[in-house]
């Protein structure tokens, strides 16, 4: 996919189309690299190429949920094999929005590790990190700050969005300022790839943006650049619903989450709604309006064949097919689960995996600005 950026330049958007069937997901981690676990590589081999640097963040927000792990960490799971992969704890991002209660980030930083890692995200091959453990970030954005107009952060469209949905009192400097603060996350990195969302893009295109005005400023004619425009990966992962019916999301308490205990699922998954004009158990449905169908679609692909024409037949009734689902997730999250449990019975190694991932992180990080203090000329020479 091409775009024209403002100032006219292309940017390539790396797409790609990921057929993968659910189980794979989790399967995923397991399997040592072979040629099918990248089924796709056609189009991977052509635009991203491996070994270069992957960078990516979330916010510790609670538990994470289905629409998280069929979305982004699907992809990061992907990435990791591939890349050289830096998945970061996004503490600073989050206290832009959750400043009035700090403690409550630091306290969920932990749940959102033990999901990555129940997942399958690998210290080995990745580097997992925590933000505010790294202080050259916080740096690189006050740099940063210098030469982004205050007009390009205003026209961002999630400020403007987001201060509509969550009021005027997060109309805060900082939080203008969070896809500068996301673009030192990734610049200082070097990473060459971004796996964001659609609603990223936008951020990803000011950064890039921002990237230009300081090689064009600062960069003067050496042969490496200093900070890269980095490019955004977009997975084109179906959008998973919620219980209500609408995108799975924990601000709207639709979610499923990994951690929760089966009986919560499997409680949540029999109030879901499904196709409003099959009301008794005989009549006809359409499993493709049907949210119910569309996360048998995820986590219960040999069964589809025969749920589908069973419930336009209006053979199968809502009641069994959500016990079916509710079983299936279970099922699905059951080995995630039990991983889980055992890595939060060990604190000391999780912190352990922060701390050493972080100290990795840095090191990377500190070179970056050692470069960038020297062409904006701060910091002391010695
Ligand atoms: N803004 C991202 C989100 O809310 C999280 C994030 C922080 C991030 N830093 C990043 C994503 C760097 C990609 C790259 O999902």
């Amino acid at each position: 996919m091409q775009r024209r950026s403002r100032s006219g330049r292309r940017t390539t958007v790396v797409l790609l189309v990921d057929k993968r069937s659910v189980s794979d997901v989790t399967a995923h981690n397991e399997r040592s690299s072979s040629a099918s676990e990248d089924g796709n590589i056609g189009l991977l081999g052509r635009q991203e190429r491996a070994s270069e640097r992957v960078m990516s963040g979330m916010r510790p927000t609670g538990r994470l949920h289905l629409g998280h792990l069929f979305g982004t960490l699907a992809e990061w799971l992907r990435l990791q094999q591939r890349h050289d992969a830096f998945f970061e704890i996004a503490d600073l991002h989050a206290l832009t929005t959750g400043f009035s209660e700090p403690h409550r980030i630091a306290a969920l930083r932990r749940d959102m590790v033990l999901d990555w890692l129940a997942v399958g995200i690998d210290p080995q091959r990745a580097t997992i990190f925590l933000q505010s453990g790294i202080r050259e970030i916080s740096e690189l954005a006050v740099l940063l700050g210098m030469i982004t107009p205050l007009a390009w952060l205003q026209r961002v469209p999630t400020f403007k969005d987001q201060v509509a949905a969550l009021g005027p009192e997060i109309a805060t400097y900082g939080f203008l300022g969070y896809p500068l603060l996301q673009l030192s996350d990734i610049a200082i990195f070097r990473a060459a790839y971004v796996p964001v969302g659609r609603d990223q893009l936008a951020h990803l295109e000011l950064g890039r943006e921002i990237i230009r005005r300081f090689q064009h400023l600062y960069g003067g004619d050496r042969r490496e650049p200093i900070l890269i425009e980095p490019q955004p990966i977009l997975s084109d992962v179906p959008e998973v619903p919620g219980i209500d019916g609408r995108k799975m999301s924990k601000s709207y308490q639709n979610a499923l989450s990994i951690a929760d205990e089966p009986t919560v699922t499997q409680q949540r998954v029999l109030t879901m709604l499904t196709d409003p004009q099959k009301v008794r158990r005989h009549d006809p449905g359409r499993p493709e309006i049907c949210p119910v169908f569309t996360l048998h679609r995820l986590v219960n692909g040999v069964r589809l064949s025969a749920i589908e024409p069973a419930c336009r037949a209006g053979e199968l009734g809502c009641v069994a097919c959500k016990q079916e689902l509710a079983a299936s997730i279970n099922a699905h999250l059951a080995p995630i689960r039990e991983r889980r449990s055992q890595l939060a019975m060990d604190p000391t190694t999780l912190d352990r995996i922060i701390d050493e991932g972080t100290e990795r992180a840095q090191a990377t990080a500190a070179t970056t600005m050692r470069d960038v203090r020297s062409v904006m000329a701060v910091g002391l020479t010695s």
